[in-house]
């Protein structure tokens, strides 16, 4: 195929649809393809197990921001979704970066279009604005600071208590740093799905069947379900807990695909993906987005260095800013 057939199919379907032979094998031409291209595999927790080990970092959206800060290859290939992937262009705009399926969006960035929430400032011209990473590019452009789950906290607690804030698009993740730190914010009404599917139910029963283990859970989870758990934290907190805490047995409220890493972590504790509302294959959650990648997929999608992540520059030098002071005041003592 050539580059040219090969961009006006991506244009129609988001990712290259063509069917690879059954011959390929995807982990012997990657790991080809990172070397001849001098690319970066960076990957969340919540990619297929495959991807994320052929990555060459595997972390939260935090640590896969510093990453992509400091990367000294021409390709980045970002197994995530697309506002990871966007993030990591503001941060390197001078170098190529690829996502294998553009349509791997996120309904957090979804709910939150940047005209409504400009709508919104327009009407607190007092507050100052915090997106959760989670977002587009041009939402980050309007903001004053981004956070993460693993340092909304910090990130709250450095502004001035007198400066009213507005907190996008999370409701849960907001409505638990208040919590947290004790202040009043204005909340996005914006929420994941994946993090919505629990089920509070099942989640009792389930513990009822593993009494001795603790609940953990992600911010982005209801508060009833929060109100669940031993810990609360960001994917790559999660893992740490589960490695640092003497318990055998946890019943982990977030994506599924952090079991991989977390398992890996801990070879001999007991590890229960907290049920769903709906029955699904899984018994679990996951992310519709997230698993739109493959390891087809990646491999196309380097091979071809197609789809491209593109932000115009003045979108890109406004962005840079939030995500800029975010880095700065996380890597604080
Ligand atoms: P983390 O920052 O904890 O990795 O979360 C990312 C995300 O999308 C959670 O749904
Ligand atoms: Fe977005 Fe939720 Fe998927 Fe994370 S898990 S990418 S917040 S939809």
């Amino acid at each position: 195929m050539n580059l040219d057939k090969a961009k006006e199919n991506i244009l129609k379907a988001g990712f290259l649809d063509i069917k690879t032979s059954d011959k390929i094998d995807f982990v012997k031409e990657i790991i080809k393809l990172k070397k001849e291209k001098n690319a970066v595999i960076l990957a969340h927790y919540y990619q297929e197990p495959a991807i994320q080990d052929i990555a060459d970092f595997v972390g939260d959206s935090l640590q896969l921001s510093y990453k992509a800060a400091e990367v000294d290859a021409d390709l980045i290939v970002f197994a995530g979704v697309h506002f990871m992937a966007e993030t990591a262009k503001i941060l390197n705009p001078q170098k190529k970066v690829v996502l294998p399926d553009l349509n791997a969006g996120c309904s957090l960035a979804d709910s939150c279009p940047v005209e409504a929430l400009q709508a919104l400032k327009d009407k607190h011209p007092d507050h100052i604005v915090i997106t959760y990473v989670n977002t587009s590019a041009e939402v980050k452009a309007i903001s004053d600071l981004c956070c993460t789950s693993s340092n909304a906290k910090k990130i709250v607690d450095s502004v001035p208590l007198d400066q009213p804030i507005i907190f996008a698009p999370d409701k849960n993740l907001g409505a638990w740093i208040q919590k947290e730190t004790g202040r009043k914010m204005l909340l996005w009404d914006g929420a994941c799905v994946v993090h919505e599917a629990f089920s509070i139910d099942k989640l009792i029963s389930t513990h009822k069947s593993y009494p001795n283990a603790k609940i953990i859970a992600h911010p982005e989870s209801e508060d009833h379900i929060l109100k669940t758990a031993e810990y609360i934290g960001s994917t790559s907190g999660l893992i740490n807990y589960a490695k640092n805490n003497p318990a055998k047995e946890f019943i982990v409220a977030t994506e599924a695909g952090i079991l991989h890493e977390m398992q890996k972590e801990v070879p001999d504790k007991k590890l229960i993906p907290a049920p769903a509302v709906e029955d699904n294959s899984c018994a679990c959650s996951e992310c519709p987005y997230m698993k739109m990648n493959n390891m087809e997929k990646l491999y196309l999608c380097m091979k071809y260095e197609l789809p491209e992540i593109n932000v115009s520059e003045e979108i890109q030098k406004k962005a840079l800013i939030p995500i800029q002071r975010m880095l700065d005041i996380s890597s604080r003592k």
